[in-house]
């Protein structure tokens, strides 16, 4: 796969938000999911999976404005569409027993009452969501925020999502899956593209770093180290800016930064690396060209968005994640998915305190916990307080080998069945998840 790891060989693509109908009070948007022909490596074809015959689309809604999105599969295999970081119905959240089967359609509603964030759309199909994924369906769903617009950050073309993942394409362009194959996939692909070059403005940009990979960790840093904000996570807005080096990105999870280039003399080039790499594979993900002055208006304020904590917790539940080495089975409290497993029932408006710990110590596999419909606040991790980076909305929160993390959360509004489950694609396949109902 040389050629698709020649770095910096391509510039990166910057999506066009998908284009809506204005409906009657909605947004109405048709996403088709299907097999396309695009270009990854420079003179060939990749056979992928898409919406609307794009790798990364974007849809961009705003709070206040609930979307309908008509989902029509075309896909040979059944299809699942969820909205990772909505908060929604259960009838438009991507339920297993929902798929939408080849030739169907089904109509999602997203209410777009939560605060602005950046979010994604992704499989949760039975048995095919793994390779959905890895194989290209991955949307961003940008969700603006007209208070958060009133903040003077970066906006207009210096706000970019960048969509990241690996993979592993060969020089002729065929996409491989393996769903075993979780160390090796040295191809970092951002926005679709194989570690693209970026031609910025000298200026700060907000960049959403969205992490659509099945299984890989990114631990980015940027230069030689050098210093960026963080100003936002998985539920939005970080209450306050953190000045930062290093970024955690896990599967499923986003991070948001303010970048400012002006620090770098035109003509500079800065790469943003991944510190974390199997043997074999090189560091690069993408770079950024200085090329050029700009007026730079914009600027990080000393508070974003408070974050209220959610008070006392009258309900306790613990979710041990362990793999079994005798059926190689993926485990919460002991047991793996079934359909007609309802782990827990929750009332809506209580406060819970949820314990994830990690029995995989002996593995050393670090797994996740994301549950559908809320987003919570981090408490601790191993008894201590998490950093000011883990400060904000959280909605997956990952436990290295061995650790444990506490995380208060409320679910409110909607009645019905959801999930939680890990979000290390493989592990979800190999049966990580449950399924918890809301009840009034
Ligand atoms: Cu990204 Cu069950 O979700
Ligand atoms: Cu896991």
């Amino acid at each position: 796969a040389a050629a698709a790891r020649a770095p910096f060989a391509v510039p990166l693509r910057i999506p066009r938000p998908q284009r809506a109908l204005r409906m009657g009070g909605y947004d109405v948007y048709r996403l088709t999911t299907r097999e396309s022909d695009v270009s990854i490596v420079p003179g060939a074809t990749s056979r992928v999976r898409t919406f609307n015959g794009q790798l990364s689309p974007l849809i961009r809604a705003q709070r206040g404005r609930p979307v309908l999105i008509e989902q029509v599969n075309e896909l040979p295999e059944p299809f699942s569409m969820h909205l990772h970081g909505g908060h929604v119905p259960h009838h438009s959240d991507g339920h297993p027993n929902n798929e939408v089967e080849p030739g169907g359609r089904r109509l999602f509603h997203y209410p777009n009452t939560q605060a602005g964030s950046t979010m994604w759309v992704h499989d949760h199909s039975h048995d095919t969501h793994a390779e959905n994924i890895y194989m290209g369906t991955a949307a961003t769903y940008l969700l603006t925020d007209p208070e958060e617009d009133e903040l003077p950050l970066p906006k207009g073309q210096y706000d970019v999502v960048l969509q990241m993942r690996d993979a592993k394409v060969e020089d002729d362009g065929t996409f491989v899956w393996d769903p075993n194959g979780f160390n090796d996939r040295p191809v970092f692909l951002v926005n679709g593209v194989p570690t693209p070059y970026f031609e910025v403005a000298a200026r700060k940009y907000r960049l959403r770093l969205v992490n659509t990979s099945n299984e890989r960790a990114f631990v980015l840093r940027l230069g030689e180290g050098d210093e960026f904000t963080h100003i936002a996570t998985d539920g939005g807005l970080l209450p306050a800016p953190v000045p930062s080096r290093v970024l955690q990105l896990w599967p499923a999870e986003r991070q948001e930064i303010v970048v400012d280039f002006s620090r770098y003399p035109v003509g500079s080039k800065v790469e943003l690396q991944t510190m974390v790499t199997y043997p074999g594979e090189t560091p690069e993900v993408m770079r950024f060209d200085v090329v050029r002055e700009a007026e730079d208006p914009s600027s990080v304020p000393e508070v974003l968005r408070p974050v209220e904590d959610l008070g006392t917790p009258t309900v306790e539940r613990m979710f041990e994640m362990s793999f079994s080495p005798e059926t190689g089975q993926h485990l919460i409290n002991g047991k793996p998915f079934d359909v007609n497993r309802v782990d827990f029932r929750s009332r809506l408006g209580d406060v819970e305190l949820w314990t994830i710990r990690n029995k995989d110590a002996e593995f050393g596999i670090p797994h996740s916990l994301h549950p559908h419909l809320a987003h919570f606040q981090v408490v601790d991790r191993n008894g201590q307080p998490p950093g000011p980076s883990e400060a904000g909305w959280k909605d997956t929160v990952t436990v290295r080998a061995g650790e444990e993390a506490r995380i208060k959360i409320q679910f409110t509004d909607y009645t019905g069945l959801f999930m939680f489950h890990c979000h290390l694609m493989g592990h979800l396949t190999m049966g990580m998840m449950g399924q918890m109902e809301m009840v009034r």
